[in-house]
Formats: C-alpha cells, sequence, structure tokens
C-alpha cells in the first residue's frame, strides 16, 4: 500500500510534465522553396493556374506555409505529446469512461478484410462481416437480456432517439398518443435532447436527498399520456438503482415503457440483466463500455436492444442468418421505423466491441464490472475524509466528490491535477461544484493511489496555499487560461506579420 503523499512529494512528482517553450505554427516555421513532396515531372499540359483559379488567386497567392517533411512531422509529432490521451495519462473522467482501449481490437479492425470492405458489395462477397455483426447483435442481445438488438445508432444520443422512436412507433400503432417523456433530474443531457428530437415532451422526476429518484414522485407523474420513463443506471451520480421492478410496474400498468440508457453498462455486465429487471428498451454505448478510442464527440456506437414486443418497429435492414447458414440484409419489415443510419453503421466501432467481448469471454465481462465497482469504491473510500461524497456509497463505477475548501473551487482542483499528469475529472455536473470521478476497470491499484496521493495533496494545499492553486496549472505548456476572453474574444486565425 502506497502511503500520501506530502505536498513536497507531490511538487517532486509534478514534473512529470514539464512546462514547454511555445511550439511556433507552421506559417511561423516557413521558410520560401522548402517542400515536404517531391512531385514528379509534370506529364500533362501545363495550365495557367490563375485562368483556371481566376477569383481564388485575385488576392495574390494565399500564404500557405512552406515546410520540409522532417519540420513538418516534428511538428505535428510535438504538438501530439501535449495532448492529454489515455496511452500516457489516468484520464478519471467520469460518465464519459475514459479507459485503455486494447491493441488486440485496433488489429481486428484495421483487417483489410473487413476494414476495406464497401457498403455497397453483395451480402454473398461480405460474409465475414455480416457474420461478424450478427454475432455481435446475439452477444449484446444475451448481454442487455433482452431479445432483439439493432447496430444501426451511430453514437449513444443516436440510440437514445432510435430507441424513443421505437416506442413511439409502437405507441401509434396501438392508437395510442403519448407526447411526454419523463427522466429524473441526474439525467444525462443528451436524453431530454433526444426527447425534443423526437417531437416529445421532457419532465424530471426528482431525486431523493441520497441521490435515487423519488420513485413515488414517479408514480404521481405517470399518466396515459406517458411514452416511457429514461433513466441511467448505474445513474450519472454512480448508484445502482434497485428499484427498478418496482418502477417498471408503475409504468407498464399505465402502458408507459421504461428505457434505460445503458451507457454505464461496464458497472454490470454480466452480473445483472436489464431486461430481467423489467427494461423494454435500452441503448448501449459501446465506445464506453466495450472500447474504442473516443472522446469529444467520437467515433461511437449506440446499439439499441428491445423487448419482445418491440421488435417489428426496430430500423431496417437487420442482420439475418439464413436456415442454410448465409447472412443477409433483411429489409423485410413493414412496421420498422426505417434506417436511422447511412449504409450498415459504424461498422470500425463494432468490430472493435465485437473483439473486445470475444477476448474477454464471459468470465472476462464480469471481471470488468466488478474491478469498475471495485475501483470507484477504492477510490471513495480513500477521499472520504478530505473530500465531501455527498451521496452514500456503495458506489457502482463512478461517485461524485465535492472540494469543501474556503475560496477555493472544482476547477482550481480540476487545474491543479494537470501538474501531476492526472487528467481532471468530470466538474460541475450533475451537481454544483463537484467533480465526478470514474477511474474505469483498467486502472492498476499504483494508478489509483497516485491519484489519491494527487487529490490529497491537493486538499492540503487548499487548506495551506490556496493561492498556488488559484494559479494552476504551472507545468502545463499553456497555464489558466480566461476561459470568459477565450470563449467571447476566439480568434484562432493566423495573421501574417507582413
Ligand atoms: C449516461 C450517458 N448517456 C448518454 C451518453 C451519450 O453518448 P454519446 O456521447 O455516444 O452520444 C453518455 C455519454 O457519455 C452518457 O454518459
Amino acid at each position: 500500500m502506497t502511503t500520501a503523499a506530502t505536498p513536497t512529494m507531490m511538487a517532486k512528482e509534478n514534473m512529470s510534465i514539464q512546462p514547454q517553450s511555445p511550439t511556433p505554427l507552421l506559417f511561423e516555421q516557413s521558410v520560401s522553396g522548402a517542400s515536404a513532396v517531391a512531385l514528379p515531372a509534370l506529364d500533362v499540359p501545363p495550365v495557367d493556374r490563375s485562368q483556371m483559379l481566376g477569383a481564388m488567386l485575385a488576392e495574390g497567392d494565399r500564404p500557405l506555409p512552406e515546410v520540409g517533411e522532417l519540420d513538418l512531422v516534428r511538428h505535428y509529432t510535438r504538438l501530439a505529446h501535449r495532448c492529454f490521451s489515455i496511452d500516457e495519462n489516468f484520464y478519471p473522467l467520469g460518465s464519459c469512461t475514459m479507459k485503455y482501449n486494447p491493441r488486440i481490437n485496433e488489429r481486428v479492425a484495421a483487417m483489410p478484410g473487413l476494414a476495406a470492405l464497401h457498403p455497397y458489395q453483395n451480402d454473398a462477397d461480405v460474409q465475414g462481416m455480416l457474420e461478424l455483426l450478427f454475432r455481435l447483435r446475439t452477444d449484446l442481445a444475451e448481454i442487455a437480456g433482452l431479445p432483439e438488438v439493432t447496430l444501426q445508432p451511430a453514437a449513444g444520443a443516436h440510440g437514445e432517439m432510435t430507441g424513443l422512436m421505437i416506442i413511439n412507433a409502437y405507441h401509434r400503432d396501438r392508437g395510442e398518443v403519448r407526447p411526454k417523456v419523463l427522466a429524473p433530474d441526474t439525467a444525462h443531457g443528451t436524453n431530454p435532447a433526444s426527447c425534443t428530437m423526437c417531437g416529445k415532451t421532457y419532465s424530471q422526476v426528482p431525486s431523493l436527498a441520497g441521490g435515487h429518484m423519488d420513485v413515488d414522485a414517479l408514480a404521481k407523474m405517470v399518466d396515459e399520456e406517458t411514452a416511457a420513463l429514461m433513466i441511467t443506471n448505474p445513474s450519472t451520480v454512480g448508484l445502482f438503482d434497485s428499484k427498478f421492478s418496482e418502477i417498471a410496474k408503475i409504468l407498464h400498468d399505465k402502458g408507459a415503457m421504461l428505457y434505460m440508457d445503458g451507457a454505464n453498462m461496464n458497472a454490470m455486465l454480466g452480473v445483472t440483466r436489464p431486461g430481467d429487471f423489467g427494461v423494454d428498451v435500452m441503448h448501449y454505448n459501446t465506445h464506453k463500455t466495450f472500447s474504442t478510442p473516443h472522446g469529444c464527440g467520437g467515433p461511437g456506437a449506440g446499439p439499441v436492444a428491445v423487448a419482445e414486443h418491440l421488435r417489428p418497429y426496430l430500423p431496417k435492414p437487420q442482420v439475418v442468418q439464413h436456415e442454410d447458414g448465409t447472412f443477409a440484409w433483411d429489409y423485410d419489415s413493414p412496421k420498422s421505423i426505417g434506417k436511422v443510419r447511412s449504409f450498415y453503421g459504424q461498422t470500425g466501432v463494432l468490430v472493435r466491441a465485437y473483439a473486445y467481448i470475444r477476448s474477454l469471454g464471459n468470465d472476462g465481462l464480469v471481471d470488468v464490472a466488478r474491478k469498475a465497482v471495485l475501483n470507484a469504491n477504492y477510490l471513495a473510500v480513500r477521499l472520504k475524509d478530505a473530500y465531501k461524497l455527498p451521496f452514500d456509497g456503495p458506489y457502482a463505477h463512478e461517485f461524485i466528490a465535492v472540494p469543501e475548501f474556503e475560496g477555493v473551487n472544482e476547477v482550481d482542483i480540476a487545474k491543479r491535477l494537470l501538474d501531476s499528469g492526472i487528467h481532471p475529472p468530470t466538474m460541475s455536473w450533475p451537481i454544483a461544484h463537484c467533480l465526478m470521478i470514474e477511474p474505469t476497470e483498467t486502472e492498476s491499484k499504483a494508478t489509483l493511489d497516485r491519484f489519491v496521493d494527487a487529490m490529497l495533496a491537493i486538499a492540503d494545499e487548499a487548506k495551506n496555499d490556496p493561492n498556488h492553486l488559484k494559479n494552476a496549472p504551472h507545468n502545463t505548456p499553456i497555464q489558466r487560461m480566461d476561459v470568459v476572453a477565450a470563449n467571447r474574444k476566439l480568434d484562432v486565425r493566423w495573421k501574417p506579420t507582413s
């Protein structure tokens, strides 16, 4: 067991990220006549470019940088090293699940037999890919405990929208008009956005002081106009909701559906199944749960799993296996909501998810869930005396910590963590002034201990040297930014000096 770091120890450790001299822009490195390409001699008749490009050249030649190949490579490599990445740094970004992506997934996804396919190829030519998608579809149905899955949606939010469209089609088919969707007040921001995209109204169900949704309040809100409750489990405050069967009954008694946002499935893989506790529809975030390099909007995939009564409304085409063992795209689905994604979805991401599931197997997936939960709870226990934990554990895959120090806020803590080479947790959401910490299952105890050491040293600094914190980060290429000016007066254009 590593001992907690003193602030002095931390200062030494902080050297992991060095202040660096500013990297000149490519424009500033430009040398007239330099070039990163050597084009062969012209073997077509020359043309007058001012005639071809007339208006574009009217203001004279554009001042594009002229840089040699080596300088170009060094420039981008230097910039790449300045980025935070999961391959270099601990990244406990709650809700977003930034976990290590095993290299085997990348190798499989890059295999030419999968990566170089064209979506217009005949089914007979792409049997391998179709079999993979069919098997993934079957695996995801098994993990969800629901009979059918569509792989089409291209992100978690897209899965939400698809799920709501399926619910809508089901109710419409029964002649029911249900414009309302409910969601707990801790819902991920994409949930209300998806409701709006589907033309539904959105109402918040309050949470109890302990962080769980108030089931009595829900019971009063559900009526014959309610299409669904969208609820994330485990929730964005890191709590597993054990009242799901009761919640499902309240909804089903009024003909409404239970939609589970399954973006946090890494906390329950193979341990429990949403279909077994009453869920009608759920989406996966394959890029979070089954690994894919992601962040800030993609790439992703949001497969949707549904109960039997919603099967007819799934998007088409669906990948199927014929009796002779061959695989095909099936368009014969008259009640389908149609296509929600061009071609066959984000196949690159889906291949990675399949490789991840198959390389881990049943026991490996259960291990993912156990370690995701164990790691979050370990951190919570070690930090609970220095930071306020507003909701009682045990936690699922993440937890909320609130810094309560005079004159120091969550942004200061986040910035100071950068000095230790640690990416800040998610901030200020889903409750004010909080840090949402998700270590994920992939981190070693040594890394978790290093994070605890940094957090405890920061807590110490918050009491004894708050100014140092307020001015953090100190060791990063760019120091504390004026975020308001960056937002209001953003100007990223390079202007020539002469
Ligand atoms: C709980 C939850 N729901 C939905 C989403 C949206 O997923 P995506 O970013 O793939 O659209 C996320 C993303 O992190 C999430 O954490």
